[in-house]
């Protein structure tokens, strides 16, 4: 089956654009292959008959356009197609130099995409005869579910800088933020950014389970351990073997449990509850708390002993309210996310609607970002307005610390920020001043 079925090679590093287009063509009858960087793609092509090249152009390490120069000179028959979310005459002009013919721009329709696909198809013959396919792989095609850890902050380059010096050892790395703030993605982006990203990623959420099956879930229970046990198991410590053991809000596993850990860590080893035998583990523990875990220990609640094992490297994940200016990169993330979710297509923001989520000070951190792009989706038309936001969002707007001032100045600053937030609509200014029209314009007489 599928043997004339022509295969698609889609090159993106953000994942949801991939499995989009990758959708999109398996109902249009293609086969595909999805690769998440230049050097992902140059195996696959090099392992197996492409007959359409998809790709991306601004990609983070080597870029689609690199890929195109060396698709030209080493396949001159593969049909390229690039996709992109940055169209700039200077990219479409380099593009169609360095041989791709055919350029589709971000947002695209299913239609747009088809039509693309075709006329690439259509421009260049494609070359049959390459040499048999018999090492044709499947397992290059599987993308790891890890989100992007989207930002070009300062403050969330400090993270990703630690990820990429940990990634391809095993040091027991502590992950602190806030709620909301991508702990757990940071330890998914090391895990599956670095060298073991085919072994396991187990995460196990230590203050979801009950104490007293925290122990046997960790290690495993030998038969006859206790009631129910009627065989054998392993818990997660050996699930994670060669790969990662992501241990969330460790902060709140027992002290009998701590001691437990802390011996797995020190000796690298576990015995599961109700035997004696030693096994040995070969794992890396990433663990992850938003409450301050040192005065935990100051309260003696946590061991002093494991807290330095646990902090050989420390992940400080920053606040969104830290990293504001990262707020339109994750907002576009999320429109695609849901725009595609509930819409099955783009959704826009207004600028005056994204001017307000800039000023928000977010105390549920990117969960809540999302939460509210989520809600105003669905309740949007085409475009995200102010109206779609919630009301509570629009009150707790942030204002620059100032001097001591006399209510007419702080009323007076008020009314221009909600101007100004606005896009100057009195209706929507005065809907969020909850006074009427008339009162507003007086005022800003
Ligand atoms: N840098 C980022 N780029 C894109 N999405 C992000 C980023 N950081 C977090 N998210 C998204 O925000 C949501 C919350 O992230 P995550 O679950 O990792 O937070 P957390 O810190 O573990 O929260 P909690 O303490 O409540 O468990 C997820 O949907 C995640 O995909
Ligand atoms: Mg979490």
């Amino acid at each position: 089956m599928g043997f004339n079925k022509e295969n698609v090679l889609i090159v993106d590093d953000d994942v949801n654009i991939l499995e989009l287009i990758h959708r999109h063509l398996q109902s249009f009858n293609y086969h595909t292959y999805k690769a998440v960087s230049v050097k992902e793609a140059l195996i696959i092509l090099k392992d197996s008959k492409i007959d359409l090249l998809i790709t991306d152009l601004k990609m983070p390490d080597v870029d689609g356009l690199q890929l195109v120069k060396y698709v030209s000179e080493h396949y001159p028959k593969l049909p390229k197609l690039v996709v992109t979310g940055y169209p700039s005459v200077d990219d479409a002009l380099s593009v169609i130099k360095s041989g791709a013919l055919d350029y589709l721009v971000k947002p695209f329709t299913k239609e747009e995409l088809r039509q693309a696909v075709i006329k690439s198809f259509s421009h260049n013959s494609v070359n049959k005869d390459r040499s048999n396919n018999n090492n044709r792989t499947s397992k290059n095609n599987n993308v790891g579910d890890y989100g992007e850890l989207i930002g070009e902050s300062q403050a969330i380059q400090k993270v990703t800088d630690i990820v990429d010096r940990v990634k391809d050892n095993k040091a027991t790395v502590l992950i602190q933020g806030e709620s909301g703030t991508g702990k757990e993605l940071v330890a998914r982006s090391v895990h599956y950014t670095g060298k073991f990203s085919r072994s396991p990623f187990v995460a196990v959420n230590c203050g979801a389970i009950p104490e007293s099956l925290l122990e046997a879930e960790l290690f495993g229970y030998a038969k006859g351990a206790f009631t129910g046990a009627d065989e054998n198991r392993n818990g997660f410590f050996q699930a994670a073997d060669k790969g990662t053991l992501f241990l969330d809000e460790i902060g709140n596993a027992s002290l009998s449990v701590q001691s437990k850990l802390l011996r797995a860590l020190q000796e690298k080893e576990v015995v599961k509850v109700g035997s004696q035998k030693i096994e040995k583990i070969d794992i890396r523990v990433i663990a992850a708390t938003n409450s301050n875990l040192y005065s935990q220990v100051q309260k003696k609640l946590f061991r002093e002993d494991l807290y330095y094992r646990l902090t050989v490297v420390e992940i400080n994940v920053p606040s969104l309210k830290e990293r504001k200016e990262d707020i339109p990169l994750l907002v576009e993330k999320f429109l695609f996310k849901y725009g595609v979710e509930y819409k099955d297509r783009l959704v826009t923001i207004a600028p005056e609607a994204l001017a307000l989520l800039k000023r928000y000070p977010w105390p549920g951190n990117i969960r809540e970002l999302e939460n509210v792009i989520q809600r105003a989706v669905i309740m949007c038309d085409r475009r995200i307005e102010i109206e779609n936001l919630p009301d509570n969002l629009k009150y707790k707007i942030d204002f620059p610390e100032d001097d001591l001032l006399p209510l007419r100045e702080v009323e007076k600053r008020h009314i221009l920020k909600v101007l100004e937030a606005t896009g100057h609509n009195k209706s929507k200014a005065a809907e969020i001043l909850q006074i009427d029209r008339k009162t507003l314009r007086q005022k800003i007489q």
